[in-house]
């Protein structure tokens, strides 16, 4: 049981520099969150600007103290808002889009579309022509049917990389694997249509093979199945191929108990793994998402109302749920939390956090350790910087929360509140 009076200075699970101030209150990015609660409303996403950048630049450093011939891309699926592009896009990194509106999200927020690489198990044609048109450096083509209709669209030279499904299983939820044989992605190595695709794309008139891609699942701690990934991948590999994009992945902690490897550990791993199989070393590509943006953020909910049943356990309930993070009922994901008007005081009062959607299964916590709750306190899950914004709905008519931005103690809305008007926004009377 955690009683640790201040579970958040050195904790790997809360954004970095976040604090404890004098008044007993959690502090994120320099911001205090009660006041941001005060401030904002909640529910409420608050990223800590300065740990996103810190991701990129861990990512950045570790390729570079490596290899002098690597591109980063921002996953952008994990936070997909206009503020997260232009973030990355100012570190330099390049970015990864899952679809027609991540691809426009990503031009509108001003990445130059040569480094922009597409993906999509069924990209439709609309989709195609959108990146063809914009002139996007890297379609990642998915299928035998991929490669003919963008193919027919093209009257001119496009890049390609071939999406590859190792045959790995990576250790992980089995809704968030990816490179197993047995998947909806790519094409698969054991039954030799990899290696069909890739005479295939290069009978195209029009499509250029310059790469392969394999992405072995997410939220990932054991990466000895990359090097096995890596390792396959090099079966396929010619002169030709100049660009190796093995995924993202790496996992993050979500509470304590987890550990995850270290950025550098990851990359070193990446790196070695293809100098040790590849004689002509290629570009290295990695596209992560959850460990750019995962633990900047905290979620700020009201404590609206608390339910005891004697014997049985304490509801805590919040003003948020499954509309603004689906990963616990999705994935039975475990997220901490955190009394963060009296973050200084004992976590000694056993709690379920549950939301306030119409469903049992709306618990957005459900054994945690926290100070004695009270209605009105600001209830925080840390870690929710990845797939909870990107997930969200609008399930039982609740407008999906702001992004706020923190930085050296001064916040910004970076995507604003819907209001009860925007839900009827799209309706045709
Ligand atoms: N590249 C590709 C092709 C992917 O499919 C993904 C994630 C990534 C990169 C980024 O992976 P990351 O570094 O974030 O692990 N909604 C789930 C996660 C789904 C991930 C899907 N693909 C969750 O909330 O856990």
């Amino acid at each position: 049981m955690t009683t640790k009076a201040n579970p958040v200075e050195g904790s790997a699970v809360y954004p970095l520099g976040s604090r404890v101030n004098e008044r007993g209150h959690l502090e994120v990015g320099g911001c205090d969150v009660v006041e941001l609660a005060a401030e904002f409303g909640t529910p409420a996403y608050v990223y800590a600007e300065d740990d996103m950048r810190a991701r990129a630049r861990a990512y950045k450093e570790a390729f570079a103290a490596r290899t002098d011939d690597f591109e980063i891309l921002f996953a952008s699926k994990a936070a997909p808002f206009t503020a997260a592009y232009r973030l990355f896009a100012e570190e330099g990194l390049s970015v990864d889009v899952a679809s027609g509106g991540e691809l426009h999200m990503a031009l509108r927020a001003g990445f130059a579309p040569e480094r922009v690489y597409m993906h999509g198990n069924n990209k439709t044609d609309a989709e195609l022509r959108y990146a063809v048109e914009a002139g996007i450096g890297h379609i990642i083509v998915d299928s035998f049917d991929e490669i003919r209709r963008l193919d027919a669209m093209l009257d001119r030279p496009q890049d390609v990389l071939i999406r590859v499904t190792p045959g790995i299983k990576a250790d992980t939820h089995s809704y968030i694997q990816t490179g197993q044989l047995d998947s909806k992605f790519g094409f698969g190595l054991e039954d030799g249509l990899a290696a069909r695709a890739v005479e295939e794309v290069r009978a195209t008139r029009n499509l250029r093979l310059v790469g392969l891609h394999a992405h072995i699942g997410s939220q990932i701690f054991e990466l000895e199945p990359y090097v096995r990934a890596i390792e396959a991948l090099a079966t396929l590999a010619d002169d030709e191929i100049e660009l190796l994009n093995v995924g993202g992945g790496l996992g993050i902690a979500y509470t304590a108990e987890d550990e995850p490897p270290a950025i550098e550990t990851y990359v070193d791993v990446k790196v070695n793994g293809v100098r040790r199989v590849f004689d002509r070393v290629p570009r290295i590509l990695i596209e992560p998402g959850r460990s750019l943006v995962g633990n900047a953020c905290v979620t700020l909910y009201t404590v609206g109302t608390i339910k005891e049943i004697p014997g049985v356990r304490t509801y805590v309930a919040v003003d948020g749920g499954m509309s603004d993070n689906l990963r616990p009922m999705l994935y039975g994901a475990r997220y901490e939390a955190l009394i963060a008007n009296r973050a200084n005081q004992p976590a000694d009062t056993l709690v379920t956090v549950a939301g306030m959607h119409c469903e049992s299964s709306d618990m957005i916590v459900r054994d945690a350790h926290v100070a004695a709750p009270r209605v009105g306190d600001v209830l925080v899950t840390p870690a929710t910087g990845a797939y909870g914004y990107a997930m969200a709905s609008n399930y039982n008519g609740v407008p999906r929360p702001p992004v706020i931005f923190a930085k050296d103690g001064d916040a910004r809305v970076v995507v604003r509140r819907e209001t009860w008007d925007d839900l009827l926004a799209r309706d045709v009377e």
